[in-house]
């Protein structure tokens, strides 16, 4: 085998063999095939798809690429949650405290922000002292104290999938849908979860921008779970503008730790309410509803346990901006649109996400919104809060958005953000 054969099948429309796939899987992982080799791949996979049965040996391949987890010898169901990722997008943070405080587990794996979309680890690396990364036993230990735990993929899970992602990355070849399903799928299948819930985000601040790309990206995640015996459900949200009132790490955190006092924006409490009540079903563990968690305090208490065994302080104040620039309506109407991916780039640009994988993270920058689309606005009122501790950075951010918010005379048509579409 070798890997020049390999990638003329795909360049030529053919269908890799299961010999194929194994081969260059493993191959890639020791390094035998080049990153070159292996871009020029997933650039035919981008450009001429896998079929069903293809993308099913892949994922399985990246699987055995490393190690599994286990989960077994705990004495609560698992369940865990993986969003395809947005704006605003915190729902992580208050979900797996709530999915503990009403009966089942969470082992949860993270990632960091890349490019307009924000990543949990980063946003928890606000709060002082939180550790992202934890070996096996410490992971089990805080799941044992807390009922979640929220950590970074150890190195020895789907070691493929890192390789592949971080090269995808830098190539254009993020984009692809079988590409996506067996990334996502090996590393939640080789987490050891005992059942998922995929929340698939539709729209401009997401992966996929239309209805039926999410729609086949969700049955062939969903069809990915069922093959390897993990029960799997997918809902589709919304994403077309940013969830809740925050894109930024610090900020993020904070609008969470709300959600958890009972408090925060509608979209993001029934947006987290609609993921437990799934997650629960899916774990078979339907005690207790989540609403009352979130109102009697035990989602708060799993919340503190949870950052405290971690090494964070759930007390400490968050980092906040040494710089804020404040936009307003350049007239009276109705906010119609808040788009995600502007405000998205916008919080990138102020220094809350990176461009390189090595790049550090402003912990303080992002943006506060103001108003939700549908809200009356008088001219001169503030929309949004742009934060940052390197000012010279307003007018780049301020481009991203200029196209991105827009005021109408009353009565026009307005997006409706963060809804279950499915
Ligand atoms: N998230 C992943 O883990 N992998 C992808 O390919 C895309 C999003």
């Amino acid at each position: 085998m070798d890997a020049i054969s390999v990638i003329r099948t795909k360049r030529d429309r053919g269908r890799l063999s299961d010999q194929q796939i194994d081969w260059v899987i493993d191959a890639y992982t020791r390094g035998e095939v080049a990153d070159e080799q292996m871009s020029a791949l997933a650039m035919a996979i981008l450009l001429n798809g896998m079929t069903r049965q293809e993308i099913a040996r892949w994922t399985a391949a990246m699987i055995a690429s490393g190690e599994r987890m286990d989960f077994s010898g705990l004495p609560l169901p698992t369940v865990d949650k993986h969003s395809t990722g947005g704006v605003g997008d915190k729902i992580t943070l208050p979900l797996a405290p709530l999915v503990a405080a009403c009966g089942a587990a969470v082992p949860q794996l993270s990632g960091r922000g890349l490019g307009h979309t924000g990543g949990t680890l980063d946003k928890l690396e606000s709060i002082p002292g939180w550790r992202a990364s934890l070996s096996n036993e410490e992971m089990l230990g805080v799941l044992r104290e807390a009922g979640a735990v929220i950590c970074a993929a150890g190195e020895g899970l789907a070691p493929a999938d890192r390789k592949l992602y971080a090269l995808r990355d830098v190539t254009a070849t993020v984009e692809s849908m079988p590409l996506i399903a067996s990334s996502i799928m090996s590393k939640k299948i080789a987490e050891g979860t005992g059942a998922l819930v995929l929340d698939v985000k539709v729209g401009s601040g997401a992966f996929m921008k239309n209805l039926s790309d999410a729609r086949e990206l969700a049955h062939t995640m969903v069809g990915l779970g069922h093959d390897h015996g993990l029960p799997t459900v997918a809902l589709l949200t919304d994403m077309s503008t940013p969830l809740g009132l925050t894109a930024g790490n610090a900020l993020e955190v904070r609008e969470s730790v709300e959600v958890l006092s009972g408090g925060g924006p509608d979209d993001v409490v029934a947006l987290t309410l609609a993921l437990a009540r799934e997650m629960l079903a899916a774990a078979g563990a339907t005690g207790k509803d989540p609403a009352d968690a979130l109102r009697d305090g035990t989602a708060m208490d799993h919340w503190r346990r949870m950052v405290t065994a971690q090494g964070g302080d759930p007390d400490a104040p968050l980092p906040t901006s040494r710089e804020q620039h404040v936009l307003t309506a350049d007239r009276d109407g109705v906010l119609t649109t808040l788009d995600a991916y502007a405000v998205g780039v916008a919080a990138w640009r102020l220094g809350a996400g990176r461009a390189r994988k090595e790049d550090a993270v402003q912990l303080a920058a992002g943006v506060e919104l103001h108003a939700k689309p549908g809200a009356a606005v008088r001219a001169g009122q503030p929309l949004l809060t742009l934060h940052t501790d390197t000012p010279e950075r307003f007018p780049h951010a301020l481009e991203a958005l200029a196209d991105g918010v827009v005021v109408s005379p009353p009565g026009t048509e307005h997006q409706r953000g963060g809804t279950v579409l499915e």
